[in-house]
C-alpha cells in the first residue's frame, strides 16, 4: 500500500450552522469555527471536513448549492473562510469541503435559465423529460425524500415536462453526461484545491449515472414506486468511469484527499474505489446503517444493536484489510447519535461512550468523529413535531401517519431515527444556549442535559469521555504505535457475550487488543503473561494471563 500524507490521521467532522455562532444570529459561522481550532488542535484532530458553507437557499441544509464558489453569507465571507483556511493550516488541520455535484439547488442561475429556456446551453445541465402520454411522470423511481423523482417545471405546470431530483425537488439532478459541465464541476474542484484545500467529502456520488432512457424498475412497495437507490447500483460502472476521470483532473494532481459517501460498493469493486490506483482515496463504512437503508421510511426501522453493529462493521474491516481503507464513524449529521441508537440502555451513558470511542478510534481506516461525540452526546428530546427543522423529519412524520401512526407513535419514530438528533447545537457550557450562541433562540434546539453534558464541564476532568478521545487519539499518535494502528491488520477476536466488540490490530508480529465490553457484566479474555494494559477507561485486571474487564469498558492491550 503506498503511503499517504493523509494515513495515520483522525478527522473531525463540522456540521457548521451548529459549531459556534460568533455574531449572534441563532446559526454558527465560520468566525466561530476560527475561534475553536485551538480545541480541535488540543483535540488532537489534523483533518476537519465542514458540512457546506456554500451560497444556499438551505431547503436540505446547504446540501442545496446555489453558487459552488462564493460562501453564504449566513456563514461568513470568503475572506473569513481563507482566515479559516490560514489559521487551520497554522495548527497543522487540512480542510476538507463537502462536495455536492449530484445536483445543485433550484436557485442555482443554471438552473433558472434552464427553466427559463429550454433550448438553453444551462437546460443540457438537468434532465428534462417529457412525461408519459397520461401526463403521468416519465418513470417510476422514488426520490431519497419520498414522491417521484420527477417534477414539473416551476411556472410551467400545464405543460406535460419534468425535470429530475433524486433528493427534494429543490435539488435539480446535473447531466453528467454532458462533457461541458463535466468540464465546468471539474473547474470548480480546481478552484478550491487551487486555493489549499486539503480534499473534499463527497456527497450522494454514485447516482450521477442514469439510465438516459429512463425505464424505471419493478415497483418494490404498493406505491407502484422503486427506490432511486436501486437505478443507482445497476449503474455503477458508468460513475465509475465518470470518477476516474475526475480523479485525473482534479484530486490526483494536488494529491488531495477524497472521502466519498459511497453506498453498497461490492467486493468486486472494491479495489476500483479505493486501491492504490482507486478513484477515491477512502469512503465512509456505512454498513451498519445499511442495515436499515432496506427500509428506507422511518417507521419501518429495525433496531440494530452492538452485536449486529459489530458482526456488520467486523466484516467490512474484513473486506478491506488487503485493498485499502474506510473511514469507521459512529454518527454523522444523517444519522441519529450512535451512543443513543446502538447501545444497551445501561451503557447510553459516559462509560458507554468512552468504550465506543476505543473502538471508532482504533479500528483499522481513518476515524471521522462528528462534533459532540467526543464529549458523548446522545440523542436530542424533541418534544413536538414544530421542534423538528429537516425536510426529512417532516415527510416521514407524515409518511408515518399516513402508515397509521398516531401522532405520538410518529413523534417517537422520529426521536430515534431523526437527522436532527444529531444537528443540534455543539454544546461548549452550561452558558446561554450551551455556550454556542448569543442569540435570543438558536436555529434548531438546544440538547436537554447541557447544564451537565458540555465542553466546559469535561475539559479539566481527567475522567471525562472527552479526555478519554483525547487519550486514544494521543494513542494513535504514540510513535511507538502509529504505524501498527495505522496500517496494522485488523482482525475480529471471539465475541464472547453479545454485547461484546472485541479486536486485534496486528503489524509485522506486533499486536494489540481492543476490546469493549458493553455487557452489564465484567468479560474475560486470555492474553499473554506478560501482556501490558496500554489504556482503560476503567480499572481492568490482567493477572495470570486473563484480563478482565468491568460492565461497560474497555481496554487496550499489548500483547
Ligand atoms: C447526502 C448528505 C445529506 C443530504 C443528501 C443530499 O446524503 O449527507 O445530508 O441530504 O446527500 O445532498
Amino acid at each position: 500500500m503506498q503511503a499517504k500524507w493523509w494515513h495515520g490521521k483522525v478527522a473531525y467532522q463540522i456540521y457548521p450552522k451548529s459549531f459556534c455562532d460568533s455574531n449572534g444570529d441563532g446559526v454558527g459561522d465560520i468566525r466561530g469555527i476560527i475561534s475553536k481550532l485551538d480545541y480541535l488542535q488540543d483535540l488532537g484532530i489534523e483533518i476537519v471536513w465542514l458540512s457546506p458553507c456554500f451560497k444556499s437557499p438551505f431547503v436540505d441544509q446547504g446540501y442545496d448549492i446555489a453558487d459552488y464558489q462564493d460562501i453564504d453569507p449566513i456563514f461568513g465571507t470568503m475572506e473569513d473562510f481563507d482566515e479559516l483556511l490560514a489559521e487551520a493550516k497554522k495548527r497543522g488541520i487540512s480542510i476538507l469541503l463537502d462536495l455536492v455535484i449530484n445536483h445543485c439547488s433550484s436557485e442555482h442561475e443554471w438552473f433558472k435559465k434552464a427553466c427559463a429556456d429550454l433550448n438553453s446551453e444551462e437546460a443540457k445541465y438537468f434532465y428534462f423529460r417529457k412525461g408519459k402520454d397520461d401526463g403521468t411522470p416519465p418513470d417510476n423511481l422514488r426520490s431519497y425524500f419520498g414522491g417521484s423523482v420527477w417534477e414539473k417545471i416551476p411556472g410551467h405546470e400545464d405543460e406535460n415536462i419534468y425535470y429530475l431530483h433524486y433528493f427534494a425537488k429543490a435539488q435539480p439532478d446535473l447531466n453528467w453526461y454532458y462533457e461541458p459541465l463535466r468540464e465546468k464541476l471539474f473547474n470548480m474542484v480546481n478552484f478550491w484545491l487551487d486555493k489549499g484545500v486539503a480534499g473534499f467529502r463527497i456527497d450522494a456520488i454514485m447516482n450521477i449515472a442514469k439510465d438516459l432512457s429512463f425505464p424505471g424498475l419493478p415497483a418494490d412497495a404498493a406505491d407502484g414506486m422503486c427506490s432511486a437507490n436501486q437505478m443507482t447500483a445497476k449503474l455503477s460502472d458508468q460513475a465509475a468511469a465518470f470518477l476516474y476521470e475526475m480523479n485525473d483532473k482534479t484530486f490526483k494532481p494536488h494529491d488531495a484527499l477524497s472521502v466519498a459517501e459511497a453506498f453498497g460498493v461490492n467486493q468486486e469493486s472494491l479495489k476500483n474505489y479505493i486501491g492504490d490506483d482507486g478513484f477515491f482515496s477512502t469512503i465512509f463504512d456505512f454498513s451498519a446503517r445499511e442495515l436499515n437503508e432496506k427500509y428506507p421510511a422511518y417507521y419501518r426501522y429495525r433496531p440494530v444493536d452492538i452485536a449486529k453493529w459489530r458482526d456488520t462493521i467486523f466484516a467490512s474491516q474484513e473486506r478491506v484489510n488487503d485493498i485499502g481503507f474506510m473511514c469507521p464513524i459512529i454518527e454523522n449529521h444523517d444519522e441519529p447519535r450512535g451512543v443513543s441508537y446502538y447501545l444497551p440502555r445501561h451503557a447510553q451513558n459516559p462509560d458507554g461512550a468512552k468504550a465506543f470511542a476505543a473502538v471508532n478510534i482504533l479500528l483499522r481506516g481513518m476515524p471521522f468523529i462528528y462534533q459532540g461525540q467526543e464529549i458523548g452526546m446522545t440523542n436530542t428530546k424533541f418534544n413536538s413535531i414544530y421542534e423538528f427543522d429537516d425536510l426529512n423529519a417532516k415527510d416521514n412524520y407524515k409518511a408515518a401517519l399516513k402508515a397509521g401512526f398516531t401522532p405520538s407513535q410518529a413523534l417517537d419514530i422520529l426521536n430515534i431515527e431523526s437527522r436532527d438528533n444529531a444537528r443540534t447545537p455543539m454544546l461548549w457550557s452550561a452558558g446561554k444556549n450551551a455556550g454556542f450562541s448569543d442569540a435570543a433562540i438558536t436555529w434548531l434546539k438546544v440538547h436537554q442535559d447541557y447544564k451537565t453534558l458540555n465542553v466546559a464541564a469535561q475539559k479539566d476532568d481527567p475522567n471525562s469521555v472527552l479526555s478519554f478521545y483525547k487519550k486514544l487519539i494521543a494513542l494513535r499518535k504514540d510513535p511507538k504505535y502509529h504505524e501498527l494502528l495505522t496500517y496494522g491488520k485488523f482482525k475480529p477476536l471471539e465475541a464472547v457475550a453479545d454485547y461484546v466488540v472485541p479486536f486485534a490490530r496486528e503489524l509485522d508480529g506486533k499486536m494489540i487488543y481492543v476490546i469493549a465490553n458493553f455487557e452489564d457484566t465484567a468479560v474475560s479474555y486470555g492474553v499473554n503473561a506478560d501482556s501490558k494494559i496500554i489504556l482503560s477507561s476503567k480499572e481492568v485486571d490482567l493477572k495470570d494471563g486473563v484480563l478482565t474487564i468491568p460492565a461497560v469498558a474497555c481496554a487496550v492491550v499489548e500483547l
